[in-house]
């Protein structure tokens, strides 16, 4: 008898859902998308699990199975949320929105930057759209408001060998899959934060006042990240930039990045064609292509 899990075994106490009691529905949300490719994938359900180890494993194993570029891998609760730089991203049950994508673009960098700045401007559309609020966008991957990180995005390259039946045996075919991973932080209930980054972050329903209709955003989100992969594959990098430097808190602010031998400080300028930060430092220009930067506050300190 086939599982309805397909070959994936959930271990126990993991369970995939149709519907979560932050209000999450898969039906609601396929009912109301507008997109073509994402979360309407032919050969493979998107998916809703009260708690997953991750969305991006999970997204990242159904598409070395084979999954079809557009799935949606939802959860309630991740037990091993990962973020960029090998950080943790911790999601209690209940109080945010855990979302990932499987994409499948033709030609794929290796230099992730500018998938990222774009799924940032479609995350930000989505937030304003949904609910009114607008965010700002902290170079690489942050999602801020008010001063402080109410979500990320971790887009992770997933290199598969598939073996055609067609093809001897010794022949692999190499096909690549993006997993882009959405975390918003939507409620705080009554979750207390680690002290030390207790003042560095925020929850989306802190500036809303009333709930946040999760189903709305997630497929807000997945309309607007269509949007901007098809302007990024069209080639018009530009466009992106653009729409990223409109809600920017990074640039024309002085930042610090730690490298692996040196720490650099100075002005952030722009963002290159490359998705780069550009930073005029006391010894000349300086390119950022991966890594963290801070943010010089008023005080003096950097977040
Ligand atoms: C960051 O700010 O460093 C990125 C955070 C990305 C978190 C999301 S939650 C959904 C997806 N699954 C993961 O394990 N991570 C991303």
């Amino acid at each position: 008898m086939s599982s309805p899990y397909g070959n994936f075994v959930p271990r126990p106490g993991t369970t995939l859902l149709n519907r979560i009691s932050s209000g999450l529905d898969l039906a609601v949300i396929e009912s109301i998308l507008a997109t073509k490719v994402i979360g309407r994938a032919e050969r493979a359900a998107n998916e809703l699990w009260a708690e997953v180890d991750s969305t991006n494993s999970r997204a990242a194993l159904l598409a070395r199975q084979g999954a079809s570029e557009g799935v949606i891998v939802l959860a309630d609760h991740q037990t091993a949320g990962r973020g960029r730089l090998g950080r943790t991203w911790v999601s209690p049950p209940g109080t945010g929105l855990c979302m990932s994508v499987i994409l499948r673009p033709k030609v794929l960098s290796t230099d992730l930057s500018l998938v990222t700045l774009a799924a940032g401007v479609a995350v930000t559309r989505a937030v304003e759209i949904t609910t009114g609020v607008t965010l700002g966008l902290k170079w690489v991957n942050d999602l801020i408001i008010d001063g402080g990180k109410i979500g990320g995005i971790l887009a992770e390259l997933q290199k598969e060998s598939r073996h055609q039946e067609s093809e001897p045996a010794s022949t692999n075919t190499f096909d690549q899959a993006l997993i882009l991973g959405i975390g918003i932080n939507i409620c705080k209930g009554n979750t207390e934060p680690p002290e030390e980054i207790r003042d560095k972050i925020r929850w989306l329903e802190e500036i809303t006042h009333q709930p946040v209709d999760r189903n709305q955003l997630v497929s807000q989100i997945a309309f607007e990240l269509e949007q901007v992969l098809a302007v990024l594959s069209a080639g018009e990098v530009t466009t992106i930039l653009d729409a990223w430097r409109k809600h920017s808190v990074t640039l024309g602010e002085s930042i610090k990045t730690q490298m692996a031998q040196e720490t650099i400080t100075g002005l952030a300028i722009n963002i290159n064609n490359n998705g780069a930060l550009v930073v005029q430092t006391l010894s000349g220009t300086r390119e950022l292509h991966a890594g963290e930067v801070s943010i010089r506050k008023s005080d003096g300190s950097y977040f």
